[in-house]
C-alpha cells in the first residue's frame, strides 16, 4: 500500500481552493520541509494540470493534490429562488448580477483521469469518500490516498474504504467543512483525535485552529503524525488570498460556521452578509456557491469585507505576515 511521503517536518499545508494556494505557496512550504498540497477545487482538469506543472517547476520535493469528492444534488429549486431574492440587493449594491445556481461535480472524472495518468505521491479527498473504485485506482497508480473525516463514523468508513491516511478536520477549521453529509455536527479537534486514534493504525493528520508550535505539539502528542495548517499561512506573501481577506484576518472579529455564502457549512469571520443572511441559509452546494460567486468577487474587488467570504479558522488572529517557510518553521515544535 502507498504511504504518505516522509517529510522533514510533521506539518502539512492545507489545500485552499479559491486562490490562496498558489504554486509559490505550495513550493515554499514543500521546500521548507513540510508536505504541500495543490488545491484542485474549482479548477478545471486543464487548470489543475498547469498548476501541478508550476509547482514541479519550483520544487523537486514531493507534494500532493486535493480533490473535492463528488456529492449528490440535494438542493430545492424553490429554496434557491427564495434565497436568491433575499441576497439580490447585496449584488445590486455592488453593481453585479447573481450567478446561475447550477449543480456540478467539480470536473471530478477528468481530474481523476489526470492523476491516474500522471500520479502524485499523495491525493487527498474532502467532502466525501467515493465508493466507485477511485481510491483503489489511485493507489494502483502509486498515490497514497488521504481522506478528510470530521466524525468517528466517517473515520471508520474511510478506513473500511481503504484510506492510507485520515485528515481529521476539527470544528475549529477555516473554510468548508469536509463532512460527508450536511447533518454531521462539527466535533472539536481534540475530541475527534481522542475518538479516532484508537480506531485505526493509519497515520492521522490533525487540522483545525492550529496557530502555534504548542498547538502543533499538543496534537502530535495526542497521536497525530502530522499537523495541518491553513489559516496560519493565509497572510504569507506567497498566499493568493486577497488583500482585504489578509487584512481582515488580523482583526479580533469572531468566526462562525455558516452556509450563507456557498450553501455548505464553512467557517469564516462574522460580517454583515453572514449576520443578514445566515438566519435564512440553505443547504444547496454548489448552487449557492455559483449564485454568490460574482457578488463575492465584486466585493473583493471593491474592498468590501462585509460581503466577502472571509474564510478563517479560530486561530486567525495569530496568523503572521511572514514568508511561508518561516511560518512553517515557527509552527514546528
Ligand atoms: C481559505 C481556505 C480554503 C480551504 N480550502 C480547502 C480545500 O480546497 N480543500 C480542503 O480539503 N480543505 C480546505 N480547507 C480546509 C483545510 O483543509 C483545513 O481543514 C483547515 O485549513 C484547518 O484549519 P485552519 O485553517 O484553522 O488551519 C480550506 C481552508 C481555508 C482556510
Amino acid at each position: 500500500m502507498p504511504t504518505l511521503p516522509v517529510t522533514e517536518l510533521p506539518i502539512v499545508q492545507s489545500p485552499m481552493a479559491g486562490g490562496a494556494t498558489t504554486p509559490e505557496l505550495v513550493a515554499a512550504v514543500t521546500e521548507a520541509g513540510a508536505l504541500g498540497f495543490v488545491a484542485a477545487g474549482y479548477l478545471t482538469a486543464g487548470q489543475l494540470h498547469d498548476r501541478i506543472a508550476a509547482v514541479r517547476d519550483r520544487t523537486r520535493a514531493p507534494f500532493g493534490v486535493n480533490l473535492f469528492a463528488p456529492w449528490p444534488d440535494r438542493a430545492n429549486a424553490q429554496a434557491i429562488d427564495a434565497y436568491a431574492g433575499r441576497i439580490a440587493p447585496d449584488a445590486d449594491r455592488l453593481g453585479v448580477a447573481l450567478g446561475a445556481p447550477r449543480w456540478d461535480d467539480d470536473d471530478w472524472a477528468a481530474k481523476v483521469e489526470l492523476l491516474l495518468a500522471d500520479p502524485l505521491p499523495v491525493v487527498s479527498l474532502t467532502f466525501g469518500c467515493p465508493a466507485d473504485g477511485t481510491i483503489a485506482a489511485l493507489q494502483r497508480a502509486g498515490s497514497a490516498v488521504a481522506v478528510t473525516v470530521t466524525t468517528a463514523d466517517e473515520a471508520r468508513s474511510a478506513v473500511a474504504a481503504g484510506a492510507d491516511a485520515l485528515l481529521l478536520q476539527g470544528a475549529e477549521a477555516g473554510a468548508h467543512r469536509g463532512a460527508w453529509t450536511p447533518d454531521a455536527e462539527p466535533v472539536p479537534l481534540d475530541t475527534l483525535l481522542a475518538e479516532v486514534r484508537p480506531l485505526t493504525d493509519v497515520p492521522l493528520v490533525a487540522a483545525g485552529g492550529l496557530a502555534d508550535a504548542d498547538a502543533v505539539r499538543r496534537v502530535l502528542t495526542a497521536g497525530a503524525s502530522y499537523a495541518q495548517v491553513g489559516t496560519a499561512l493565509l497572510r504569507a506573501p506567497e498566499s493568493g488570498a486577497s488583500e482585504p481577506h489578509k487584512a481582515a484576518l488580523a482583526s479580533a472579529a469572531e468566526t462562525t460556521i455558516t452556509r450563507a455564502f456557498t450553501g455548505r457549512r464553512a467557517r469564516g469571520l462574522v460580517n454583515a452578509f453572514i449576520r443578514d443572511h445566515g438566519p435564512a441559509e440553505i443547504e444547496a452546494y454548489p448552487q449557492v456557491h455559483h449564485l454568490t460567486r460574482p457578488l463575492r468577487a465584486a466585493a473583493t474587488k471593491a474592498g468590501d469585507p462585509d460581503r466577502m467570504a472571509l474564510w478563517a479558522g479560530t486561530g486567525h488572529a495569530s496568523a503572521q505576515v511572514a514568508p511561508a517557510g518561516a511560518i512553517i518553521r515557527a509552527l514546528t515544535p
